[in-house]
């Protein structure tokens, strides 16, 4: 039928258009001496701090487009075996895009290269998209860090009317 075949065509152009959207971006390590993008760090720990302190002792990787930075991801060791993501953001303009599982998939890829077998990935309980999305990704519940987000920072932080409490911990093989 004319609209079947119409409809196939579309789809395929649309898969071309987002294999060469995604051909054109890029995930790299961000170099010493580069402009930190807080403003994409912070979307995802509203704690300045906090995420000084962790940056520190951190590999910061970003997603790029023609030096557009779209998003961000921070990566750290916990032994030689697991590697956590401590923060990770797509700009508020490119987000619900396909993006972030674009970086997150890209993440595996770099922390298996580094030798990583496991990693790791915390949320707030008031996260609902971020747990669906990290359990999307092959991500299983590891262990919940009771007043996590109560204990540690400074402001109450709420989302989807629901106060940030506790931490949950995921995890996905390598
Ligand atoms: N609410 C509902 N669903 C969501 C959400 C959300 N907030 N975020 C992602 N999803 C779903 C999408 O609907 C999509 O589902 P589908 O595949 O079934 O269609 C899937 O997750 C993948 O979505 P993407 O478009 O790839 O996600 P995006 O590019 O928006 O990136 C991210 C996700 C990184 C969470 C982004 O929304 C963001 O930067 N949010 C603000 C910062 C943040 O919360 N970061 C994570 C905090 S935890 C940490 O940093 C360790």
């Amino acid at each position: 039928m004319f609209f079947y075949k119409f409809t196939t065509k579309f789809q395929r152009l649309e898969n071309l258009i987002t294999q060469t959207i995604i051909i054109a971006m890029a995930v790299r390590q961000l170099e010493k001496g580069e402009m930190i993008p807080y403003d994409l760090l912070l979307l995802a720990d509203p704690d300045r701090k906090l995420l000084e302190q962790y940056l520190i002792n951190s590999w910061i990787f970003v997603l790029e487009q023609i030096e557009t930075i779209m998003g961000v991801c921070v990566l750290q060791n916990i032994d030689n075996q697991i590697v956590e993501i401590k923060n990770i953001a797509i700009d508020e303009n490119y987000q619900n895009k396909g993006f972030g599982k674009f970086l997150l998939e890209n993440t595996f890829e770099i922390a298996k290269t580094k030798g990583f077998e496991k990693i790791r990935i915390g949320t707030a309980n008031s996260s609902i998209g971020q747990i669906y999305l990290y359990q999307k990704m092959g991500f299983d519940m590891k262990e919940i860090r009771k007043n996590f987000f109560v204990e540690n920072y400074e402001n109450s932080i709420f989302e989807h009317n629901l106060q940030a409490k506790h931490m949950i911990v995921f995890e996905k093989n390598l």
